[in-house]
């Protein structure tokens, strides 16, 4: 059987790290209220010549370096982003080229924070179809040149960074490796929950991020724990066998209350919201390659990767580390 397998993975963040209380210094908050609500202690912000483009290069050649591999090596580039550096070329295209590839399909895709799972799906079927070989697999963004920040319930809560795999199609992977299981799901309906009141064909103008976070919250539990059920039924898995979930970093509220429903412990929820705040379609791929260098995730491990976000978009993806 043909599995997708990570052969590698890698991350970026901009230099720039602005804890709660450099934050409150030109925003009307505090530090006690974003850690009791959300988790997150601190963000890296973008500065001058970091993009999107540029983070993703950089997670993509660690990601590459980690599976000892090069850009020769690969046919594919799949990039998730919701900030793209331009509205065209794709980010992905740019990020082939500044790691020296040329020819091979590369693409962005657009699910905002269930971008990567999105992403994640779409490289494995192309691999178990046999349309490519080794894909490159990136969430990247820089959220914070589309907040409002005048806007202190949606500000606080982002950061910026990137985060990629390396998958390659194995057949009959060493110990089941690979990716199992995955489900996507949308549901347009909650469109203006968590929105970017701009865009190219409606304002011409970039816009800022919205979001009644109440609703997007309830939302965000509930859809979790159904994809979460429906992906370990089709892997013919329980939720006592999983190692580690890998959620999106929206909000540690937002994480205990999933693992809750699926009667896993914190203890093994990889969390780095607190250091990353919610860094979109980068949060799945960053947190892992965080648990990985760091030696919590290890070989053979069975890993749920999960996220939710605007659309609304949700998916889960079942792997064998
Ligand atoms: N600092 C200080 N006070 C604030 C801030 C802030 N940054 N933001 C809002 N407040 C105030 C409000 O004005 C309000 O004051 P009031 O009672 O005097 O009117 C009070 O705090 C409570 O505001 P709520 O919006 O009701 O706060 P809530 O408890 O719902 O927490 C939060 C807000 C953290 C956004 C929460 O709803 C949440 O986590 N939602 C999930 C949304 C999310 O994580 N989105 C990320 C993107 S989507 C995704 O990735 C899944």
């Amino acid at each position: 059987m043909k599995r997708s397998v990570l052969v590698g993975s890698g991350s970026a963040l901009p230099k720039n790290c602005v804890s709660n209380e450099e934050l409150a210094k030109r925003v009307d908050t505090s530090d006690d209220w974003i850690r009791e609500r959300t988790g997150i202690t601190q963000r890296f912000l973008a500065g001058e010549g970091e993009t999107t483009a540029s983070l993703a290069t950089a997670a993509a050649s660690a990601a590459l370096d980690d599976a000892g591999l090069t850009i020769a090596d690969i046919d594919l580039i799949v990039l998730a982003t919701a900030t793209p550096d331009n509205t065209f070329p794709a980010t992905a295209t740019k990020v082939q080229h500044q790691l020296g590839g040329k020819g091979f399909p590369a693409f962005d895709v657009a699910a905002v924070c269930s971008g990567f799972l999105y992403a994640l799906t779409t490289a494995d079927a192309m691999l178990r179809t046999g349309m490519a070989k080794r894909a490159i697999v990136i969430g990247a963004e820089t959220f914070s040149r589309i907040l409002d920040w005048e806007d202190r319930t949606t500000c606080v809560l982002f950061g910026d960074g990137a985060g990629a795999f390396v998958i390659e199609a194995q057949d009959n992977a060493e110990s089941g490796a690979g990716i199992i299981a995955s489900r996507l799901h949308a549901d347009g309906e909650y469109g203006d929950m968590l929105f970017v009141d701009g865009g190219p064909s409606t304002t011409g103008e970039v816009g800022k991020v919205r979001m009644k976070g109440r609703e997007v919250f309830r939302h965000a539990v509930t859809n979790l724990s159904s994809v979460l059920s429906e992906v370990l039924e089709e892997a013919g898995c329980k939720a006592e066998d999983i190692d580690w979930i890998v959620p999106h970093q929206a909000n540690l509220r937002i994480l205990d209350a999933t693992a809750r429903k699926l009667g896993l412990s914190m203890e093994q929820v990889v969390v780095t919201v607190d250091q990353h705040a919610n860094t979109s379609a980068a949060s799945v791929p960053l947190a892992f390659d965080v648990a990985k260098k760091d030696g919590r995730i290890k070989k053979g491990d069975l890993v749920m990767l999960e996220a939710m976000g605007g659309g609304f978009t949700w998916g889960a993806a079942l792997m064998r580390a």
